[in-house]
């Protein structure tokens, strides 16, 4: 049986599970993929650190530098996080021609061209699987299971901590920060939880799947996205009531030879749509093929286990291309789909909650400035609560060009009736494809 030594950089909540998981299933890893991995060398950041695993004996080192001596590891897996030492590392290791595993979504996404491009001409493969949706298995669906449809659509909760926030707050009431706190103890959020709040952890993932999906590596600046921060508990109930739920959702779309959407927003989705049971840290991914219909890829997004069931995922193809196949490219280019369509041409049903002065006619008014801008009203209602003499008003509105609804918000802050900026939000219909 063929060993495969391996060399691993970061033992965080990702790393340590990794290396815990493969010491337990070592036996049936070996049965089922004829090799054998082992851990021989690990960088951290702090090697005095205590850990919560037992290391076999191995002592980690402070620099990446030293996992890189010759005789070289038969594999590199990068779990450190972060766009600086991480690019270095993975350059020098793909440099070398040696394979790599990465779960970091951020440095893919910011910089996934220069190194698929550098792994393509280095013969190096790179593996990928944990950089998004955590423990499903969505990077080898998009680029295998799904190789002959062309994706119309997907509808993805792919980030755990978002979702976790806005479940805990919906279901009971928390507030952001205690809701917050509790995904950073449980190991879901980023070592920078901005990141997850505004909703470019879910981007960095969406830019992979949909890069994967239309063969061009999607510039993160044309993708439009906006975190949970502005969610607030009444907006939820008020969601609730109209019988929606509301979630951050990475939106992909295309239709051949035309341009894509790709975007990250929060979004009321009705509570019939599966995707409205997506709770906790759970993630899903609702991909329609233009071939197999509609398709559903759920759990756990985030986490040390998930994440590493992954990681052990690409390990087993990491060895099988090392005992005997030529790698297959991470990435395969091609030109069957056109720009990123910029997010003021998109057409979408919104969410407007007004904070209003309650008196008459004030109703009519804003009926008539959406009215103007070509804007239906699906519903509305006025809950009988008062904020110190000012009224709310929530509609729900037809489609709408999103420039559009942006001027009528504009328009509607200005009247002397509407006591606070307008808040928006989408409203998406996933099956709607
Ligand atoms: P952690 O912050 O828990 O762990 C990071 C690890 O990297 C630590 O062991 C740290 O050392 C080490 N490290 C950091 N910088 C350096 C450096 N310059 N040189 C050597 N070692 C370094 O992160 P996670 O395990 O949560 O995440 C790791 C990666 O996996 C990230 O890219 C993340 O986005 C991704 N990911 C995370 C998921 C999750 O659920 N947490 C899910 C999917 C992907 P020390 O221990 O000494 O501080
Ligand atoms: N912080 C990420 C999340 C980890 O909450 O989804 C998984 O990528």
């Amino acid at each position: 049986m063929k060993t495969i030594q391996i060399a691993l950089a970061g033992l965080g909540n990702v790393g340590s599970g990794v290396f815990k998981h493969l010491t337990r299933n070592r036996a049936l890893f070996e049965s089922r993929t004829g090799c054998s991995p082992l851990i021989t060398r690990i960088a951290v950041r702090t090697p005095a650190k205590e850990r919560s695993i037992s290391l076999n004996g191995i002592e980690p080192v402070a620099d990446w530098r030293s996992l890189m001596t010759d005789p070289l590891p038969d594999l590199f897996i990068e779990l450190m996080g972060g766009t600086s030492e991480a690019l270095k590392f993975t350059r020098a290791v793909l440099e070398r021609g040696c394979p790599l595993i990465t779960g970091n979504k951020a440095l893919l996404a910011e910089h996934g061209a220069e190194l698929f491009e550098l792994s393509a001409t280095r013969g190096a493969p790179l593996y990928f699987e944990a950089a998004a949706a955590g423990g499903i298995p969505i990077i080898k669906t998009v680029r295998e299971a799904l190789v002959g449809n062309h994706i119309l659509s997907m509808h993805a909760i792919i980030n755990g901590t978002s979702n976790y926030i806005l479940t805990r707050m919906a279901s009971e009431g928390l507030d952001f920060a205690e809701a917050l706190a509790d995904a950073q103890h449980y190991g879901y959020a980023e070592s920078d939880p901005t990141l997850d709040i505004n909703g470019w952890d879910a981007a960095h993932k969406a830019i992979i799947l949909a890069s994967l999906a239309y063969g061009f590596w999607i510039d993160h600046k044309q993708v439009y996205v906006e975190g949970i921060d502005r969610v607030t508990q009444s907006d939820i109930c008020y969601a609730d009531l109209l019988g929606y739920t509301i979630k951050l959702l990475a939106i992909i779309k295309a239709t051949p030879g035309t341009d894509i959407e790709v975007r990250v927003h929060p979004a009321l989705i009705t509570k019939s749509h599966v995707l409205s049971s997506v709770k906790g840290v759970f993630n899903a991914v609702a991909i329609h093929g233009d071939v197999v219909g509609d398709t559903l890829f759920y759990g756990r997004g985030a986490g040390a286990d998930a994440t590493a069931s992954a990681v052990l995922g690409d390990i087993a193809d990491a060895a099988a291309t090392l005992r005997c196949a030529k790698p297959a490219p991470a990435f395969r280019p091609h030109d069957l789909y056109g720009r990123c369509r910029p997010i003021d041409e998109i057409v979408s049903q919104f969410y407007l909650r007004l904070a209003v002065e309650d008196q008459p006619g004030v109703l009519a008014k804003i009926a008539e400035i959406l009215g103007r801008l070509d804007i239906g009203i699906l519903s509305v209602i006025q809950p009988e609560i008062r904020d110190e003499g000012a009224a709310t008003l929530v509609l729900l509105l037809h489609d709408a060009p999103r420039k559009k609804m942006q001027e009528a918000a504009s328009v509607l802050a200005d009247l002397p009736c509407v006591k606070a900026p307008p808040h928006v939000l989408w409203v998406e219909h996933p099956s709607d494809t």
